[in-house]
């Protein structure tokens, strides 16, 4: 298993606890659509000043390339909702095994908050790594590149 530790963070004392967004993410994950690769994923996002989640899972396609990730599936239920800053947000993948971002979602989330908290099922326990220990340079049009 890969060692997060390079990439932990903690967990503010004033967020809910990172195991209730953990549990959140795993039913969310209940809904996955992953006929092809019989891999299904949930995530739950955090929004500063409200108590539910915003959650998604992972939405496969008979033209593979199509295929949804669950973090952006979140993030388009956030923002579909009228927020735009989410705090943290909890991935699960199988059981007990920490489900890393793959590099899309890495960048599609630092769009929101490139300082973003994962919490991630390491072992069964919530771990909580940092979105710019991950994924510490960001292409963000809209701050540095702005024409
Ligand atoms: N997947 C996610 O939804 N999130 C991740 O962090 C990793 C991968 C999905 C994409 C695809 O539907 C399946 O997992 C296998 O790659």
């Amino acid at each position: 298993m890969i060692s997060l530790s390079p990439f932990r963070a903690s967990w503010p004392g004033d967020y809910p606890p990172a195991a209730r967004l953990l549990d959140a993410a795993k039913m969310a994950r209940e809904k996955a659509y992953a006929p092809y690769s019989g891999f299904s994923v949930g995530a739950a996002l955090l929004v500063r000043g409200r108590p539910e989640f915003f959650t998604g899972c992972n939405v496969e396609n008979s033209s593979y390339g199509l295929s949804f990730c669950a973090e952006r599936s979140a993030a388009v239920a956030m923002v579909a909702a009228g927020k735009t800053h989410p705090l943290a947000v909890a991935i699960a993948g199988q059981d007990g095994v920490p489900c890393l971002p793959c590099g899309a979602c890495r960048q599609f989330l630092a769009e929101f908050n490139p300082e973003l908290l994962l919490v991630l099922d390491e072992g069964g326990t919530p771990a909580v790594v940092s979105l710019a220990a991950l994924f510490p340079a960001p292409f963000l049009l809209n701050r540095e590149n702005r024409p």
